[in-house]
């Protein structure tokens, strides 16, 4: 059995656990051959393909400790519409598949995002190979599981920069806004604001007017306090139902800016004198939590346990307080943005943290 392993789609901590225990799994647990494949589908673009054998000296005592991924990852480059450099894309689908059988691989775990799983699996269908997926993304917006790597790592991280932030916010009598990642989903936002003590956050899930905000902020300033903490997820809309976003030379937009734009509505409606941290990639990197290295470790156990199982098309998922699998396609239709009925957004409510609807 040769098996083949890549990381797809944007970085995040934990990753390197992940392939920590395929890899140990893989070659202690069945004696397959192990082949990474460098920066996701690049790698099989490649001629010869990109990729190299993993051996048990990866385990140097510090790979699960680091964020990042060994193996390079790319969120560019979709191999089914691929960027040309006059700005066309071109169909290189069969190309992935050659290079997957150019390097004689059996089957293929996959770990990525809901964007990367979906690219996989079509190259999957269509040219037959062997997958599974193993989800990742610090957006935690993948159906099918409760958790996805990485989250963990970057709630912790938005959590510590609102540590951070009171104690400057206190000093200086400010509003601080601290605009967070997590796409189109605020789960950051929601998770890291709840646990990092906020007194508004801001959601794309849920409408807010800036009435509700400065109301907010003034009621905190009647009960005497001097500050306050304000967390916006990236893909905050503007009261006109905008997106901010940021172009990027040879490459698609991203989210970022909404939290200057919160900011400097705050500061006209309120007086408060503020400030605006863009957290960013920040919260991709640091040693990865310790859940992360738990769940990293789980799903890549499951994974190559799938592939032993000849249990192919599907994804490894956190559900219930157990590692379960289910269909791959089932997994990247199911969506999941933070519902306003979530528990959690209830509790902020019960906590009086402001989520800008009331
Ligand atoms: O999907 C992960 C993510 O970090 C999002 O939260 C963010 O919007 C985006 O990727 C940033 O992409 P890039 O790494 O291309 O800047």
């Amino acid at each position: 059995m040769r098996l083949g392993l890549l990381t797809s789609g944007g970085d995040c901590a934990g990753l390197n656990a992940i392939l920590r225990a395929v890899v140990q799994r893989a070659i202690q647990g069945y004696g397959w051959q192990v082949v990474g494949i460098r920066e996701g589908t690049q790698g099989l673009l490649s001629r010869p393909p990109d990729a190299a054998e993993l051996d048990l000296s990866i385990f140097d005592g510090t790979l699960l400790r680091q964020s990042g991924t060994i193996l390079g990852t790319t969120n560019r480059g979709n191999p089914f519409a691929y960027p040309l450099a006059d700005g066309e894309t071109r169909d290189r689908s069969a190309e992935v598949i050659e290079g997957y059988h150019e390097l004689g691989l059996d089957a293929l775990i996959g770990i990525g995002g809901d964007g990367s799983l979906e690219i996989l699996r079509g190259l999957a269908q269509q040219g037959g190979l062997n997958l599974v997926g193993i989800p990742k993304t610090i957006d935690n917006d993948i159906g099918g599981t409760e958790v996805s790597i990485g989250y963990d790592s970057a709630v912790s991280v938005a959590t510590h920069a609102l540590d951070h932030l009171q104690a400057t916010a206190a000093s200086h009598s400010r509003v601080m806004v601290l605009e967070v990642m997590g796409r189109d989903a605020g789960h950051i936002a929601l998770n890291a604001g709840i646990a990092g003590g906020a007194d508004v956050i801001l959601i794309p899930e849920i409408a807010y007017r800036f009435e509700k905000v400065a109301a907010k902020i003034a009621a905190l300033k009647e009960n005497g306090r001097n500050f306050a903490l304000v967390v916006v997820a990236e893909a905050l809309r503007t009261e006109e139902g905008q997106p901010v976003q940021t172009p990027h030379t040879g490459s698609s937009l991203t989210y970022g800016g909404i939290g200057h734009y919160v900011g400097e509505k705050i500061a006209a409606l309120t007086g408060a004198e503020t400030r605006v941290t863009v957290l960013g990639h920040v919260q991709r990197g640091g040693m990865p939590s310790a859940r992360d290295r738990l769940m990293g470790s789980a799903f890549g156990i499951r994974a190559v346990e799938l592939v032993a199982e000849g249990k192919f098309d599907r994804m490894v998922a956190w559900a219930g307080r157990r590692v379960v699998d289910l269909p791959l396609e089932q997994a990247i239709a199911s969506y999941q943005a933070v519902d306003p009925e979530d528990d959690l957004v209830r509790t902020a409510r019960g906590l009086g943290i402001c989520l800008g609807d009331a």
